[in-house]
Formats: structure tokens, sequence, C-alpha cells
């Protein structure tokens, strides 16, 4: 199975510019079954006013951003998981979506906001759901889930081989996070992280690029620069994140003391 990332710099406010972008760099990109896009690809990140969010979000399905994605997978027979802008009805979402050659499959609504999002996007309140794209099983999840481990391991423990991680990251532990993530759950990971600074009046903000795939034995199987445009792809084999076992005795999910475990919940 061919999975990869698409680190680009979603430009703010222009929806018209992030879908050109998309469709002009996967158009040429050799083929790939899942390609994993930054959050908010559609809008970009440093929201000031909720009218600027209005502008962008849309309904999912049905708006704009979405319709191109299903048409580029219908063309490349391929899946997308990308972030959007997502409304509905008065409110807002920070959300990912899952579209395959068969259309829209499904929404991600990110359940762990980070810092100012708080003023624009409700937390999301929808269930950590797996989805069979036929080659592989997998979960979405977005940006700062990834301080929480409960993300992965939820998603991991439902049947996910490979996490679909949109992002915009800001600080600078992610990528080594995911290492363990990886490594504790057995899954891939694909981060998908963008490039560039944000400015407004009052902020300044940095993206760290770095986007990566990652394997459940801890393995960086692919890594992006911090500050350029870049499409990976790698050639990976799902049916080893099936495999929990880590040696003869060991299971990661069968040796869990979840009996200890009651604070969590
Ligand atoms: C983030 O969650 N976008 C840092």
């Amino acid at each position: 199975m061919k999975i990869g990332f698409f680190q680009f710099e979603p430009k703010f406010l222009d929806v018209e510019e992030n879908i050109n972008q998309i469709i002009s760099e996967l158009e040429k990109s050799q083929t790939f079954d899942l390609i994993v896009l930054p959050e908010l690809a559609n809008s970009g990140y440093l929201f000031k006013k909720k009218e600027e969010l209005e502008q962008v979000a849309e309904e999912i399905p049905g708006g704009t951003f979405v319709s191109h994605l299903e048409s580029i997978c219908k063309s490349k027979n391929a899946y997308i998981v990308a972030g959007v802008a997502e409304k509905k009805g008065s409110i807002f979402f920070n959300s990912s979506v899952l579209v395959g050659p068969e259309g829209y499959v499904s929404t991600y609504r990110k359940l762990h906001l980070f810092d100012r999002e708080k003023l624009f996007f409700e937390p999301g309140n929808k269930p950590l759901e797996v989805y069979d794209i036929g080659k592989a099983k997998v979960g979405l999840m977005i940006c700062f889930d990834w301080i929480f481990p409960e993300t992965v391991r939820v998603l991991a423990l439902k049947g996910a081989e490979i996490i679909c991680h949109s992002a915009n990251l800001v600080l600078p532990y992610s990528q080594t996070a995911m290492l363990a993530r990886s490594v504790e759950n057995a899954v891939f990971t694909i981060t998908a992280n963008r490039i560039g600074t944000e400015k407004n009046d009052e902020l300044i903000l940095s993206f760290t690029g770095q986007s990566q795939i990652t394997s459940p034995k801890m393995k960086t199987l692919a890594k992006a620069e911090k500050d350029t445009i870049e499409i990976k792809i790698v050639e990976i084999d799902p049916e080893l994140a099936k495999n929990k076992w880590i040696n003869e005795r060991n299971n990661l999910f069968e040796d869990r003391r979840v009996d200890y475990y009651a604070i969590l919940t």
C-alpha cells in the first residue's frame, strides 16, 4: 500500500488558491492509495474574528473544498484525509474528512482544541472511529490531539492500522511523540504538517513542517524539511500493524492492566 503526505502552505482565507495548490500537486504526484493533508487545509489557521471563519468554513459534505477532494479521489482512485474548517449551522468545528473513490466517507471533529482555537471552534462531539478503506483500516486525529495518548490508543484499540494526523504544529514535540504513539500501539502514523508563518495585528505563528510517516517499529519512514512544499509517498505493509505481540510473552493490548487504570476515565 502506498501512503503519503502533502506538506504545503495553505493561504489564509483563500479556499480557491488552496484547492488549486492541492489539485496541481496531487495531479502530478506519483500514484498513492492514501494521502494526508494538513489541518485547516482549506482556510489557513490564524483567525482573528468569527466572521473570517464564516467566510471560509463549509458544510460537510457538499461544500466546495470537499467536493474538489472527491473529484481528485475519483480520478486518482485513492483516499485523501484533509483538515477542513467545518460549518454546522451557526457553529464551527476544526475537522478532518476522509474521502475516497466512492466519494465522501466521514468527518472527524478535533477533540482537543489548542489555545485560541477555543475562541472560534466547538470541541469535537463525535466518537473516534476507524474506517476500512480496503487496503487498511484508518483512524483520524488532528494536531494537538497528539499530546493526549488516549487518542491514538482508542483508535488502535478499535483496529486502526494507520493514523492520519492532519496538523498545523507550532510546538516542537509532536514528531518525537508520534514515534512513541507508533511503537506503543504498533501502528503506522502519517503526520501531515503545514509550513510558513501567519500573522495578524496581534500575533505571529510559525509552523514547523517536518511532516513524517512512522512505523510500528518506531522507524521514521519519510520526513519532510521544515519549510518546503513536499509530497512524500512510501510503500508499507499494513498487515504489520495487526501484530500486537512484541515478543513471545508480551502483547501490547492483552497485557494492559485495565483494573488499575480506572482514574483514566
Ligand atoms: C494545533 O493543534 N494546531 C497546534
